[in-house]
């Protein structure tokens, strides 16, 4: 039986994973790396830490006695979007990569808007606004700041398709990955050239874009040798995170969304038309099935709320699981639960890291507000699990707007494996929300795009229908889904409230 490799090239960690033709997983092997901080608001890590971690754990897949070398067919690539890695002419790598949740691009984010001549026409060029995250803020800031490196600067690649190049020596990336970089034309699928020159940036930077499950070449002998891998494997375009994980979750068709809680949290829908939000509030990218887009509302701080929350406000929690071996998030979970819808009204703010969706707001911030003597560390939890499910609503609600219907939402990430926090989200949503067979996230889908480059299956979709199937739902429930409208319609107006708070906290610091 044949089996398909997925490489994820995550913030936390890259993962790999060899799953047979059915979609059972045979092994899996993740290294993690830190993430770097100089500045506040500044997040950055190094291309030959994701190199050690993409060589060590591919080399322990190859490793796995599950997992025969001569049934491998393809390997298909998938990571963390926006980051930009520069290398110069020999392709060596010039300075640290910038990440996806990296904020220190505002004024590059206005320089771009700018030349394309206004926000509206950088939406109608490249489907999307500028956001401090993407890429091409990145390379203008890199040119502004650090223009010694720039100057030698010949070609910039996203985090996993620097991963590709030394793996098989191409240059080359993926649609969906693309679509973040800000210089994408979304619509027609292909670098938008008169924006590049508009920037003053060389046609060249950017590699070659192919749809997910094309080859893009095949694995060196070198990079074969080092990790334990067939020589000449074929390595397939795969996808940027969010649409792998799509793939991997099965949104493939209208009408099924996820919502995937990482540390960034995700609404995601399929589209068959590269449809727009006219305010940019939510992203509109290429999908990884050919021909096809997804659309996309993105928390910054979801999953990374309950993080934070967990690290700074939960060390009874967090001692009491070192005891029992369990889950720290467990006993928060079993707290949140026992204290009542709304809690009591406490309203959590989640932008610890500002606000992509739907406010594009590098300055927003976390928030406790309406804390009374009645709240406990319970109403706390609560409050947290509930506010990240109003900004993913926040998402979701304007996806709705522009017609996307959501008749089911799939779980998935690690927030996702919370039945109570699928509980919330589902009355938050007002839609079903689903668990699926398979909790492998974007590498999952990344073997799945090899599968179809490999010519396994014919299509993604017969991938898909294939290997994934729903496995449990939950109901909402219209009591308490009215319930929430209320608290969801005082947590937009609480952000209302305090934004020019934070722009005038921000030019304090
Ligand atoms: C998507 C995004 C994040 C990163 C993190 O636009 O920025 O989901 O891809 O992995």
């Amino acid at each position: 039986m044949a089996i398909l490799l997925g490489l994820d090239v995550g913030t936390s960690g890259t993962k790999a994973l060899a799953v047979d033709e059915t979609g059972k997983v045979l092994a899996s092997a993740t290294v993690e790396y830190p993430l770097l901080s100089p500045k506040p608001n500044w997040a950055e890590q190094r291309p030959s830490d994701w190199k050690a971690a993409a060589f060590e754990a591919l080399s322990r897949l190859a490793a796995s006695p599950g997992v025969n070398k001569d049934d491998i067919k393809g390997l298909g690539l998938t990571g963390q979007m926006h980051g930009s890695v520069f290398l110069d002419a020999s392709g060596k790598v010039l300075r640290n990569a910038l990440l996806w949740c990296d904020q220190r691009t505002a004024a590059q984010c206005r320089t771009i808007e700018e030349k394309a001549g206004g926000r509206d026409k950088l939406i109608e060029m490249v489907s999307n606004p500028a956001f401090a995250g993407f890429t091409a803020p990145k390379i203008l800031w890199l040119r502004e700041n650090e223009p010694e490196v720039y100057e030698r600067v010949k070609r910039v690649l996203l985090p996993k398709d620097y991963i590709r190049y030394e793996l098989t020596g191409e240059y080359a990336t993926d649609v969906a990955d693309a679509s973040g970089t800000l210089l994408f034309d979304v619509k027609n699928r292909r670098w938008h050239t008169e924006l590049m020159s508009l920037l003053d940036l060389p046609a060249d930077m950017m590699p070659r874009a192919f749809e997910g499950p094309e080859v893009t070449g095949t694995l060196s002998d070198a990079a074969a040798d080092a990790t334990g891998l067939p020589r000449g494997l074929p390595v397939i375009a795969g996808g940027g995170d969010q649409a792998a994980g799509g793939i991997g979750t099965g949104v493939v068709r209208e009408g099924v969304l996820s919502a995937a809680l990482g540390t960034s949290g995700v609404v995601f829908g399929y589209a068959n038309e590269p449809f727009t939000d006219p305010k940019g509030r939510v992203h509109t990218f290429c999908h990884s099935v050919p021909g096809k887009w997804h659309v996309m509302g993105v928390v910054l701080s979801a999953g990374g709320s309950l993080r934070w929350f967990r690290d700074a406000l939960c060390p009874e929690e967090c001692a009491a699981a070192k005891q029992s071996g369990r889950d720290p998030y467990e006993y928060i979970t079993a707290g949140a639960e026992k204290a009542p819808l709304g809690a009591e009204g406490l309203v959590f703010l989640p932008y610890l890291t500002g606000e992509r969706t739907p406010h594009n707001d590098a300055n927003a911030k976390g928030a406790f507000i309406g804390l009374s003597l009645r709240h406990t560390h319970d109403h706390l939890s609560r409050a947290v699990l509930e506010g990240v499910a109003y900004a993913m609503r926040d998402g979701l609600d304007i996806m709705r707007g522009m017609g996307m219907s959501a008749t089911q939402v799939r779980a998935s990430g690690g927030g996702g494996r919370s039945a109570f926090w699928r509980r919330i989200q589902a009355d938050v949503y007002r839609a079903q929300m689903v668990t699926i067979n398979v909790d492998e996230g974007p590498a999952f889908g990344a073997a799945l795009l090899a599968s179809v480059g490999a010519g396994v299956y014919g299509s993604i979709e017969e991938a898909c229908d294939t290997t994934i199937r729903v496995v449990a739902a939950c109901e909402p429930d219209a009591a308490r889904a009215d319930a929430y409208d209320k608290w969801f319609n005082i947590y937009q107006g609480c952000y209302r409230g305090l934004a020019p708070e934070f722009e005038r906290a921000a030019a304090l610091l």
